[in-house]
This record gives structure tokens, sequence and C-alpha cells, in this order.
């Protein structure tokens, strides 16, 4: 008793010497919108109602000064254990989010249930269990859905252009592949580090071997409907220290969580990375992930035979088809991205998407963050995406130019 009374005033007289030291830059302790805000760009908050009643924040991007694309509406979501930041983490130069407002693109933020910008429900809090029984199937069968479909009736459009990160694409390609009327909306998907299937996942999964992931996966069944997160205190000592020259090569470990060999970070803002990331997912969608490891397959959740048979109608979990995608797909991806593995992408969306596939462009040296935290991904990723699109805007207003013509004529 009396130890952790002495523990719990330690850590509160380190966190207000933290707080009083200027280590950390300030981005440490603002929220996405706050650092659209401190960085002069327009800000707005927009609360999305899923069909399963979670209410999920989307932040969006506008320049005060770029001459706007009116038809270029750009939906970007996060990975795993991150979330709206992955966006937001360097300089204007340097972030996708502000890159794309600065060409003039109306940027919307997603953050996935579980988040901490979404960690509401109409029914119950995060203190309850029930909140926290989802994994990515949920967040693309009910998130995904619910902000496209918000941000479409928002902003007028019959379509937008989305680009996601890592899990980000693991939920376009589920709903792609099973919603072909959800498809229609999406012009473009651009996918940084793709992943579908993850059986060559490499990093510190490999190395901790198959019985780990079963051991693990035993372990975090009894604690299913729990939130894998970190308390906001210790996150920000973590970043305090991490911001010291000395220690910051340990901590790029933590952020690049199975691999650390990241050499495209900005060393100094090591500590901002820190203090919003590893961001909150549950503790079910992190299992999910270690079946799709030890079972090779992309599919939905394994609740064994007699659960699948409940949940699906059938002893096996569905398999995700990734040959129903129309969707013009393409693909960024590098050697170096032990996470999306170059083999489980040849042998997934290569294979099943051939048809779909608009373009593959692989990066240099590129690790599993590089492609949001990166600082040359803006000229190597996010510029040749920025006119990607435009192109694509044109060819629809010269169409929509040309029905409208023929419209008349007639
Ligand atoms: C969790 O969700 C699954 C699938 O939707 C459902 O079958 C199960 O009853 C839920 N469990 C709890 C504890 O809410
Ligand atoms: C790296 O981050 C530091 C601290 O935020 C900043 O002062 C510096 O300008 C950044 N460097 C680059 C190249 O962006
Ligand atoms: C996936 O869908 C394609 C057609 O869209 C079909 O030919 C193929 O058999 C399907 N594969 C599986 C495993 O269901
Ligand atoms: C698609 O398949 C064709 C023929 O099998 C092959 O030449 C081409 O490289 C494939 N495209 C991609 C993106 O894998
Ligand atoms: C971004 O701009 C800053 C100056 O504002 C510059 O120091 C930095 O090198 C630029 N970053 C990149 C990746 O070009």
């Amino acid at each position: 008793m009396q130890w952790s009374a002495v523990l719990s005033i330690s850590s509160q007289l380190l966190l207000i010497w933290i707080s009083r030291t200027r280590a950390i830059d300030p981005e440490c302790y603002m929220t996405v919108p706050e650092i659209t805000k401190y960085y002069g760009y327009i800000s707005e908050v927009h609360i999305v109602r899923t069909e399963d009643d979670y209410l999920l924040e989307l932040h969006r991007i506008k320049s005060k000064t770029a001459p706007t694309k009116p038809d270029g509406v750009v939906f970007m979501q996060h990975g795993l254990l991150a979330d709206g930041f992955n966006f937001t983490p360097n300089l204007k130069n340097e972030s996708a989010g502000f890159v794309f407002a600065d060409a003039g693109f109306d940027v919307w933020i997603g953050n996935s249930r579980g988040t901490p910008a979404s960690q509401k429900h109409i029914g119950y809090g995060p203190e309850d269990d029930r909140f926290w029984n989802f994994t990515f199937q949920e967040m693309s069968q009910y998130d995904l859905t619910a902000c496209v479909k918000y941000i479409l009736k928002e902003t007028k459009q019959n379509g937008l252009y989305y680009i996601g990160h890592s899990q980000g694409t693991v939920i376009m390609f589920a709903k792609l592949s099973e919603d072909p009327e959800f498809a229609k909306k999406i012009y473009q998907f651009h996918a940084l580090a793709p992943v579908a299937t993850v059986s060559h996942i490499g990093g510190l999964f490999k190395l901790m071997g198959n019985k780990f992931l079963t051991v693990a996966q035993f372990l975090l069944k009894r604690v299913a409907n729990t939130p894998l997160t970190m308390p906001k205190f210790v996150q920000k000592i973590i970043s305090y220290f991490c911001s010291l020259e000395v220690v910051r090569n340990v901590c790029t470990l933590d952020i690049g969580f199975v691999d650390g060999t990241e050499k495209l970070f900005n060393f100094t803002r090591v500590g901002v990375y820190l203090c919003h990331t590893p961001a909150a997912t549950s503790t079910k969608n992190l299992i999910h992930w270690i079946q799709q490891v030890e079972n090779k397959h992309f599919q939905k959740f394994d609740y064994g035979p007699q659960g699948n048979t409940i949940e699906y109608g059938q002893t096996s979990p569905p398999v995700y088809n990734l040959s129903n995608i129309n969707t013009p797909t393409f693909l960024y991806w590098s050697k170096d991205d032990v996470l999306a593995d170059t083999q489980d992408i040849r042998d997934t969306i290569f294979n099943q998407m051939n048809k779909t596939i608009a373009g593959s462009f692989e990066m240099p040296h590129y690790t599993h963050l590089d492609f949001v935290f990166g600082l040359p991904a803006t000229d190597d990723i996010y510029k040749p995406i920025i006119s990607r699109i435009s192109v694509d805007v044109q060819r629809r207003k010269k169409l929509k130019h040309h029905l409208h013509l023929s419209e008349i004529e007639n």
C-alpha cells in the first residue's frame, strides 16, 4: 500500500518535472485537431455514428491559402496500434495530412474504434467489456461504411480517394472484397505498406516464433474483451526519456515495434512519435492478427468450429476474396518492410488482384512506419499520389462536362 503511494507520488512529480522541461515538442500534448491548428490549417472535428453505435471522430484538414480542388476529397486511414496522428507526425512539408491540404485537397482523417479519439459508444463506454469486443473485421464492416457515407454526404460527392496504411489497407481490402455497392464510392485506393495475409511477417513476431504466438493467444483469450493500451503518464515518461539523445536509438525499437532499423524518421522527434504511438486497440484485434500469422489466410475472426457455426453458419471463418475487387489500386511497398512482407504481397495481393492493380511502386529502404513517419515520403509517395489523383479528378471533370453537353444537345 505504502509502496504504491510512493510510486504514485514520485511518478506525479516526475510528470510535473517533465512538463516543465522543454525537451519534448508541444505536439506531444496535442490532439490531431490541435496540431492542425498549431500548424495554421483549418481544423474540423466530425462525429460519425456507426451502425453498431460506436461514435468515431473524423478530423478534417483544409488549407487557409491553397486554392481548393472542389472534387478532391481524400480519406486517410491509419494502421494497427496507431491513430490519425500518423498523418500529422512531422512538419508541414513532411506530413501527409498537411501536404495534401496544401495541394488543395479536402483531407479527412479517420480514427478507428478504440483509438483515443474514438472511445465512445451510444450504449456504454470504454470501461465496459462489450466496448472492446471488436477486431479489424468490425472496423472494415462498420467504421469504413459509416465514415465514407458521412464524408460523401458532407462534401456532396459521389466518391472519394482513399489512402490507407497497413491495417488501414487491410480493412479496405476486406471491405472492397465484400461490398460492391461500397466499392463504387472509392475512386482510387492508395495502399501504403499493403497487408492482406501476413504469413511471412518478420521482425519480433518471427523472432519469438510460433510457440510464442500460441502461448500469447492463449493468454490474450482470457482477457479478450479488454483494451490494449498504455497509461498516458507512462507514455509521457517514455517519451521524455526517448527525447534524450543517448537513449533515442533504443527507443526507435519501440516505434518500429518489430524491427527497429528505421533510418528515415526525424530522430529529434522520436519523443513526439512516442506520445501518440502506440495508440489503443482491443486485445481481440491483436488476437485476430496473430490468427492471421498462424493460419496464413486473410479471413474473419476464428471463434473455433462451434463458434464459427453460430457466427458465420460454417465451421471455418469466411475468407476475404480479393479477386472480387475492381477498384483501381496502387501499391507502395518496400523490401525492407518486415511487416508488409514482399512475399505476402506477391502471393495474395498481386495474385488475386492482378487485373485491378493500377500501379505498384517499390520504395527503397522503407520500413513499416517510414511510409507515414519517414521524411522522404513526401517526395517518394505523397507527391506522386497527388499527381495520380489530380489526373483522375480532371478526367472525371471532363467526363461530367461531356455528359452535361450531350444532355443539352439531346
Ligand atoms: C462479441 O461479439 C461477438 C460477435 O459479434 C458475439 O458473438 C459475442 O456474443 C460478443 N461477446 C460479448 C461478450 O459481447
Ligand atoms: C526534426 O524535428 C525537430 C523537432 O521537432 C525540428 O526542429 C526539425 O526542424 C525537424 N527536422 C526536419 C528535417 O524536419
Ligand atoms: C474468388 O472469387 C473469384 C471470382 O471473383 C472466383 O473465381 C474464385 O473461385 C474465388 N476464390 C475463392 C477461394 O472463393
Ligand atoms: C498480372 O498477370 C500478368 C500475366 O500473368 C503478368 O504479366 C503481370 O505482371 C501481372 N501484374 C501484376 C501487377 O502482378
Ligand atoms: C521541410 O521544411 C523545413 C523548413 O521549413 C526544412 O528544414 C526541411 O528539410 C524540409 N523537409 C524535407 C523533408 O524536405
